[in-house]
């Protein structure tokens, strides 16, 4: 059942460039500069009237929030809010008819979730679900959705619902900036082409393995972890050390890397392991900024970096190369290797990657 894969989540892990096709499967038309969401068809209007999308989640689910609202502000210019699904079901927050809610759950059944919704709903917004098991709980919930197609997820550490759930965002971002004329058709033609060739460089990017079985052999002794990403990146930060956390029991924080500055770098010395999304795009000299931070106090860098970069392979003690892909695509790919450092650091270190302590598929107390 786990396909000759040692775990569910490696199997998980080598099944994304599927799963994130399967997500956009029927609902893009590049050639055309097009998409087409069936769920969402018949709030095209609320979406062209919508002051706000407010994003509310937890835990992963959450940190795939965080990256639709990098792509929600940047293409379809709606502000956008994401919360904690918990935090914001206990404040009174100030909701109305033109706000739009997604709530984002891969199992469909997280209670905090669905208590958010119900907030939400009482005060008469409109509620959109992405979740990936079918039938569950939180789609009949809300008003309309777009299902991820991860297929069944098994491996505790939730590894491609995210990425599926990062591409369904991606969609409504896109989706939108269509119904609002925000991106022109011909943007779109780019846009959506370079979406649909996502899953082949999530298949380049797994061909780090290797790679990142020797530096987990490095890392797997540490007490700390820091990760650091800037714009789209720090996202992914937040993610790499949540799953490391989770499965390796190795404390590790995300950081926007600017704010490294700002308190974090107290704790940099030559046994503290810095993993840095220093891709080349927008904020890749500011990036190497913050990594040479880093390497004045002695820390150990990992840097994940654009295939044939220079630069930051001369800085840092260890590269990982992912392809080149334009920002608003960066998660999707960057995520990738730091899925498979964790995991293989988790199993060097003899942990039971599929079924952590303490944690459970579903999370069905508040
Ligand atoms: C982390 C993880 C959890 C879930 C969270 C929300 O790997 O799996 O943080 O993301 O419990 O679960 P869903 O998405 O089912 O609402």
């Amino acid at each position: 059942e786990k396909g000759g894969y040692d775990h569910f989540m490696l199997k998980e892990i080598y099944e994304q460039p599927r799963s994130i096709k399967d997500s956009m499967r029927g609902r893009i038309y590049p050639n055309e500069g097009k998409l087409q969401l069936g769920g969402l068809k018949q709030y095209e209007e609320k979406f062209k009237n919508a002051d706000r999308i407010i994003i509310v989640a937890c835990g992963t689910s959450w940190h795939a929030g965080l990256v639709g609202e990098y792509l929600i502000e940047e293409f379809a210019r709606v502000p956008v809010e994401v919360e904690y699904a918990s935090e914001f079901r206990y404040r009174n927050p100030i909701i109305s008819e033109k706000d739009i809610v997604i709530a984002i759950s891969q199992s469909g059944e997280t209670a905090d979730t669905m208590a958010a919704i119900e907030l939400a709903k009482e005060k008469g917004a409109t509620i959109l679900g992405i979740c990936n098991v079918v039938g569950s709980s939180i789609p009949r919930l809300t008003h309309a959705g777009v299902y991820t197609h991860a297929g069944p997820e098994i491996g505790v550490a939730s590894t491609k619902a995210f990425t599926a759930q990062v591409t369904v965002l991606t969609l409504i971002a896109f989706y939108v900036a269509q119904i609002k004329g925000t991106v022109t058709t011909g943007k779109l033609v780019e846009l959506l082409t370079e979406l649909e060739s996502v899953p082949t460089l999530v298949e380049k990017a797994l061909k780090a393995n290797d790679l990142i079985v020797k530096i987990a052999e490095e890392l797997k002794d540490s007490r700390n972890c820091l990760f650091l990403g800037r714009g789209s990146g720090f996202p992914v930060a937040l993610e790499g050390a949540l799953k490391l956390k989770e499965i390796s029991y190795i404390h590790a924080e995300g950081y926007p890397a600017a704010e490294m500055k700002h308190g974090p770098i107290a704790l940099i010395d030559n046994e503290m392991p810095v993993i840095v999304i220093a891709t080349k795009n927008s904020s890749y000299e500011k990036v190497i900024s913050n990594i040479q931070e880093v390497k004045a106090r002695k820390g150990i860098v990992i840097a994940i970096v654009t295939e044939g970069d220079t630069e930051v392979k001369n800085m840092a003690d260890y590269t990982i190369e992912i392809p080149h892909a334009d920002e608003a695509f960066l998660p999707l790919i960057a995520t990738i290797p730091l899925q498979l450092l964790s995991y293989h650091i988790a199993v060097m270190r003899g942990c039971n990657v599929d079924q952590p302590r303490n944690l459970a598929k579903s999370v069905t107390v508040e």
